[in-house]
């Protein structure tokens, strides 16, 4: 199954994409994952992505977009993927339409997880993720067993570098001017599914499943 999900900073895109990957056996491919990751590496492409992130503008689609089809191109890729947080913008849509399609494949289904703005301010402010592994937590929804730790790896629970309250402000800007489009691009596709990001972990997980026809309660 190919898919994407999309939905503004926040809304639970990560968090859904690893339960999403796990019951369907498929990659999870995070651009911006990508992009932590090759900044906590100190490659050249993390020196081009980090101040963009930092000042919560995104990374130029040029960057993007060789990234994530370098990514696709690998073999586990071949029977799907679950694309988080790209494409982003319109030309990111496009070029992803047109690596599919030279390869003769489509996308199943566009998620578009919908939460209230406040919501996704809670949300942003209280996540903590681990400094080793990356797995995110909350400090009210989705707490560690022991405060400050992972309960994967033990690594020390750290804040996001765009986690401050004026970047959030500026990339839930950001997320309206330059990505909310593509809701009406997939809209037009036929593609989107709409969901109800402002339940709990489960609840969402649960609507996911019903959009893609599976039970997942
Ligand atoms: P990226 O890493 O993609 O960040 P984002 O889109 O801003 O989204 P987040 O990761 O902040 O939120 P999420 O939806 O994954 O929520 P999460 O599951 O963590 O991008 C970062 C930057 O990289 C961009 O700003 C840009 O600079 C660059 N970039 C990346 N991709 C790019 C692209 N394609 N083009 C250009 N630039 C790009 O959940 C949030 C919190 O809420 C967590 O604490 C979680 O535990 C909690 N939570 C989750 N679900 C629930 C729930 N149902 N109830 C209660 N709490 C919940
Ligand atoms: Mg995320
Ligand atoms: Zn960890």
């Amino acid at each position: 199954m190919r898919l994407v999900l999309l939905g503004p900073p926040g809304a639970g895109k990560g968090t859904q994409a690893g339960i999403i990957c796990k019951r369907l056996d498929i990659p999870h491919i995070s651009s911006g994952d990508m992009f932590r990751q090759a900044i906590k590496e100190g490659t050249e492409l993390g020196r081009r992505a980090e101040q963009y992130m930092q000042s919560g503008n995104l990374v130029p689609d040029a960057v993007t977009v060789g990234l994530v089809q370098e990514r696709l191109s690998k073999s586990d890729c071949r029977r799907g993927f679950l694309l988080d947080g790209f494409p982003r913008t319109v030309p990111q849509a496009e070029a992803l339409d047109a690596w599919l399609e030279d390869r003769n494949e489509r996308l199943e289904a566009v998620i578009d997880i919908e939460v209230p703005r406040e919501e996704l301010l809670r949300r942003l402010t209280g996540r903590r993720i681990c400094s080793q592994c990356g797995a995110t937590y909350h400090l009210q929804y989705n707490p560690p067993r022991e405060a400050g730790k992972c309960d994967i790896c033990g690594g020390e629970l750290i804040q996001r570098d765009d986690d401050t309250a004026a970047t959030v402000e500026k990339r839930l800007n950001v997320y309206r001017e330059q990505t909310e489009p593509l809701v009406l691009y997939y809209r037009r596709r036929g593609l989107l599914r709409e969901i109800d990001g402002s339940g709990d972990i489960t609840a969402v997980t649960t609507a996911i499943g019903a959009a893609l026809g599976r039970d997942w309660r």
